[in-house]
């Protein structure tokens, strides 16, 4: 018997947009929230940075704006930059309310720097930004009483009405498993809110924590929606290098505030590739990085900051001090290694300012959506920003259909009756290693026409299996990850194909310029084929 859920908006993921949202429409409406697994699942809890706002008299919004464009290199849309860097200081004054206790130094708040930023704009609390404002979202949102949040649930499949026999395609829920139980539940929800975070697990070495997995982005490619700019992977320049260290961030803030990139030999390389050095746009240093790796065949390079004084150090990046402590490495006294990894999907669902995407009564928020914000490449901290305003105009909006009449429709129990348990559960493990490698290899900093065929050729391949693994076994969480993997891999690799020219993080070595006109690349749902058109306004 389908154990069975109904309520009026249910929120997929529970990161700072998800959590977010709830709390906006908890007042007017019984919202339910899924999250895959604990507060530290998603991105949000492991954000070092901070949040990008102007904050200060000798900052401006149009110079937040103009950063945000020349970091997204053409490709941001000029309207929804505007608008969400206007409602930056609201929302941190929204978090700042609700608890969240921003660095203050010297009677104002402290304004960090990071790559791409003209000003000191980046409000944080010491190195763990993301962790503060989702403990403080995750307690309001337990306080309250329109909201029910469910851990360990993971969303197969959004329901769409028109899968019912109806003419009308409008979302009325999702499939989800019940990792404790083993069991498939149907939500039932007037208004379905995708927060479900970016895609980067599809590549073997990633910033990100395990629940990257684009579940969001191939759950609305399923439902009918289309998908944009998915060649913009963003590979955050940064990251701990040590056979031990799985994911460890070391923040762009630690450059902001005065670290330096060095080779191995103890030489700066950065002056010679941006003249703002190791402050470049991040696709400039990644890509420096890479290249210097390659030129010079060691296997990282190495960032300092032992020349500032131990005691500024360890106020300002307790986590990175202590999480290099760990491996032996006192970032008071000695560089520390690094390697480029992916970090940020700057594209996803394509969606219009309230978040709303082309299914009707689906929206999507945060880094599963694309806005039009990032571009061909994210500005630092403007992520978490996104999620934070993108939450509000969504909840905004839902707010006004709220009072719509809605008609109850029967969702069909999750039919298991043709499949059994799987055999051999090491075939997805062995299907999710050779994906992210093959994705690292062919699909990564650097892209050339015949990597990206080759990973096209291994895709074909890999769906099949999957396709028929998927059709003949009972769902677990690695098969619906891995399922979701191969669609947001192919939507990467169609996407990098079709944009002829180098552009932000997408470089490809066979079109290595920059052509003088140019529009997002659109994926439409039903076909693998593309199309690139220009983004609708608002
Ligand atoms: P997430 O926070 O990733 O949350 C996704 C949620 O969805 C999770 O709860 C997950 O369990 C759930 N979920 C996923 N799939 C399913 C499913 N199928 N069913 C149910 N639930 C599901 N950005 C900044 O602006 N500033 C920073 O300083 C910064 N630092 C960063 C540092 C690190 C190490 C990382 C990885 C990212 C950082 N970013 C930063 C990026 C930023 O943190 C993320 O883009 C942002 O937090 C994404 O938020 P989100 O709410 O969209 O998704
Ligand atoms: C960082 O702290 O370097 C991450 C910031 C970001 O991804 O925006």
């Amino acid at each position: 018997m389908t154990q069975r859920f109904a309520t009026d908006i249910l929120i997929i993921g529970g990161g700072a947009a998800g959590l977010s949202a709830a709390l906006h429409l908890a007042p007017h409406a019984r919202v339910t929230v899924l999250a895959k697994g604990d507060i530290s699942s998603g991105s949000s809890h492991w954000a070092q940075g901070g949040v990008a706002a102007v904050m200060s008299a000798e900052d401006s919004t149009q110079s937040h704006a103009q950063d945000t464009l020349t970091a997204g290199a053409g490709l941001c849309d000029p309207e929804i930059v505007d608008f969400t860097v206007r409602h930056a200081p609201e929302a941190i004054r929204s978090l700042i309310e609700i608890g969240v206790e921003f660095d203050i130094e010297d009677n104002a708040y402290h304004l960090t720097r990071e790559g791409g930023h003209s000003f000191r704009r980046v409000l944080h609390v010491a190195d763990a930004t993301g962790r503060a404002i989702t403990e403080t979202l995750n307690q309001r949102v337990l306080d309250h009483e329109n909201i029910e949040l469910f851990n360990d649930r993971i969303a197969i499949d959004l329901i769409n009405r028109s899968r019912l026999g109806r003419y009308s395609s409008r979302c009325a829920g999702a499939y989800v498993l019940n990792q404790s139980t083993g069991h498939v539940e149907v939500f039932q929800a007037r208004f379905v809110i995708l927060a479900t975070g970016g895609a980067s697990k599809v590549y073997l070495y990633t910033s990100n924590p395990d629940s990257s997995t684009g579940d969001g982005i191939a759950m609305a490619w399923r439902a009918g929606c289309r998908v944009a700019n998915m060649e913009f992977n963003q590979f955050h320049p940064t990251c701990l290098f040590h056979p031990h260290a799985k994911s460890f961030l070391i923040s762009e803030a630690v450059r902001g505030e005065g670290g330096v990139l060095k080779l191995k030999n103890g030489r700066r390389f950065m002056d010679r590739f941006h003249e703002l050095g190791e402050l470049a746009p991040r696709d400039i240093v990644a890509r420096a990085i890479d290249h210097e790796m390659k030129r010079t065949g060691e296997d990282c390079v190495y960032l300092d900051i032992s020349h500032r004084p131990p005691e500024f150090i360890r106020a300002h990046f307790p986590t990175i001090a202590g999480r290099c402590e760990d491996f032996g490495i006192d970032i008071t006294r000695e560089p520390i290694p690094v390697v480029p990894a992916a970090h940020y999907t700057c594209g996803g669902v394509l969606v219009d300012r309230n978040g709303a995407t082309d299914v009707p009564g689906l929206f999507a928020i945060g880094e599963v959506s694309c806005t039009g914000l990032h571009g061909a490449n994210r500005l630092a901290s403007n992520s978490l920003l996104e999620c934070l305003v993108f939450a509000r105009s969504c909840a905004d909006q839902i707010q006004t259909l709220l009072d719509e009449p809605s008609d109850h429709v029967r969702i069909p129990h999750w039919d298991e009756s043709q499949v059994v348990d799987s055999d051999e559960d090491v075939v997805i493990a062995h299907n999710w290693d050779e994906l992210r490698r093959f994705m690292w290899d062919y699909v990564g900093i650097v892209r050339t026409n015949k990597r990206l065929q080759r990973a096209q050729r291994r895709i074909d391949l890999l769906k099949a299996e999957i396709h028929e693994y998927y059709s003949h076994y009972r769902v677990s969480h690695d098969l619906i990850e891995l399922r979701n993997l191969i669609t947001v891999a192919e939507l990467i690799v169609r996407s990098a194909m079709a944009r002829r020219e180098s552009r932000g993080l997408h470089y490809n070595l066979d079109y290595p310029n920059m052509l003088p006109q140019t529009d997002d690349t659109i994926l439409f749902p039903g076909s693998m084929e593309h199309l690139t058109v220009l983004r609708p306004a608002g």
